[in-house]
């Protein structure tokens, strides 16, 4: 039996090496150089090409190498019988509530315009976001929405969620569901952790940011097409928003000659927000593959029919 690492236009012998590292009897192969494609049982995918895996008879499980799996369901080929688990692990969760507190901390004290004035030599003051015009609302409240909620509240700010099913967070409060509204009206900066399903797709768009409380500020760290970035756009110019910090973008990289770019009020970050670490990663791979090969329930297991 092996294990296949897929990645499109990435480097994959680091993450070799770290599987090594914890265990050096595994069968390792990186596509496309494949040896022996029957052998292998689990592949660990980003953003793997779509159609290839459809070549390995005895593929068992994907896993994805990031927390998100829409990369995975992309490839509309893979068979029903084929389990999809991800990788969760302690390092991902604190660099996301890491990214969001500091994204929250630069818009308040007014960050960028500072860098900008300091390129033009320019010496004016801006007045701070009080703590208490910041309240944040995070959609999702999933591995890395509770790693950011526990984050913030550490930092004293008030924080409410949105979660498909209802959740008790400790001092938090939480909406579910149809409560979307009311988690907006208590909002003013709006934190996006949604994994990208077909019910998340868009859910950032005019109308919603037109919800939120006032001064508003948006979040968006879990998929681009999350976002109508048309909609941002006039959102900002309508003055509905004051500002966003985007670390994910419909298309990545984002195009050289992208509307967002030219905007002072868009903070843009190349999807860094929280970084999947290899050593780290190897253990629960491992762990997985282990589980696989013994029958046993996976960690971190998608429901394919939910779609995250
Ligand atoms: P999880 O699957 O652990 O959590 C998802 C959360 O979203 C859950 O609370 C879930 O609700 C909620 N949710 C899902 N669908 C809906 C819906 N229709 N309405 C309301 N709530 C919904 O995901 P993670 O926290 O691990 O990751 C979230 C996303 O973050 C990833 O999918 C990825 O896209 C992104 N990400 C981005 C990174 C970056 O570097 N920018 C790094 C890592 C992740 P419930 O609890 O009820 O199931
Ligand atoms: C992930 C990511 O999903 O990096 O882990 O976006």
């Amino acid at each position: 039996m092996s294990l296949l690492l897929i990645a499109k236009n990435r480097d994959m012998k680091p993450w070799k090496e770290a599987l090594l590292e914890v265990d050096p009897n595994l069968d390792v192969e990186i596509w496309p150089r494949v040896e022996n494609k029957e052998r292998v049982t689990f592949a660990v995918s980003w953003n793997h090409p779509e159609k290839v895996l459809s070549n390995y008879p005895n593929l068992k499980v994907i896993s994805s190498l990031g927390a998100g799996v829409d990369h995975v369901f992309n490839d509309s080929t893979l068979l029903d019988s084929v389990q999809i688990t991800r990788v969760v692990i302690p390092s991902l969760k604190e660099q996301m509530a890491e990214y969001v507190l500091n994204a929250i901390q630069n818009y308040r004290f007014n960050t960028s315009k500072y860098v900008d004035q300091k390129r033009e030599g320019f010496w004016s003051s801006h007045d701070a976001i009080p703590k208490s015009d910041s309240i944040v609302g995070v959609m999702g409240l999933g591995e890395m929405g509770k790693a950011v909620v526990d984050t913030l509240h550490d930092n004293r700010y008030s924080v409410v969620g949105w979660s498909r099913s209802e959740k008790q967070l400790h001092g938090i409060k939480t909406y579910s569901g149809k409560q979307l509204v009311d988690f907006l009206a208590q909002t003013n900066i709006l934190v996006c952790l949604l994994p990208l399903t077909k019910e998340t797709e868009g859910i950032l768009d005019l109308e919603l940011f037109k919800k939120l409380k006032k001064p508003a500020y948006l979040i968006n760290v879990a998929r681009g097409s999350h976002l109508i970035e048309e909609d941002l756009i006039y959102a900002l110019d309508i003055r509905v928003l004051d500002g966003a910090s985007l670390d994910v973008f419909e298309e990545e990289p984002l195009p050289s000659n992208h509307l967002f770019w030219n905007r002072p009020k868009i903070m843009i970050t190349p999807h860094i927000a929280s970084i999947t670490d290899p050593k780290e990663a190897a253990k629960v791979i491992i762990e997985n593959y282990k589980r696989s090969l013994s029958g046993m329930e996976l960690l971190f297991e998608v429901k394919r029919e939910i779609g995250y």
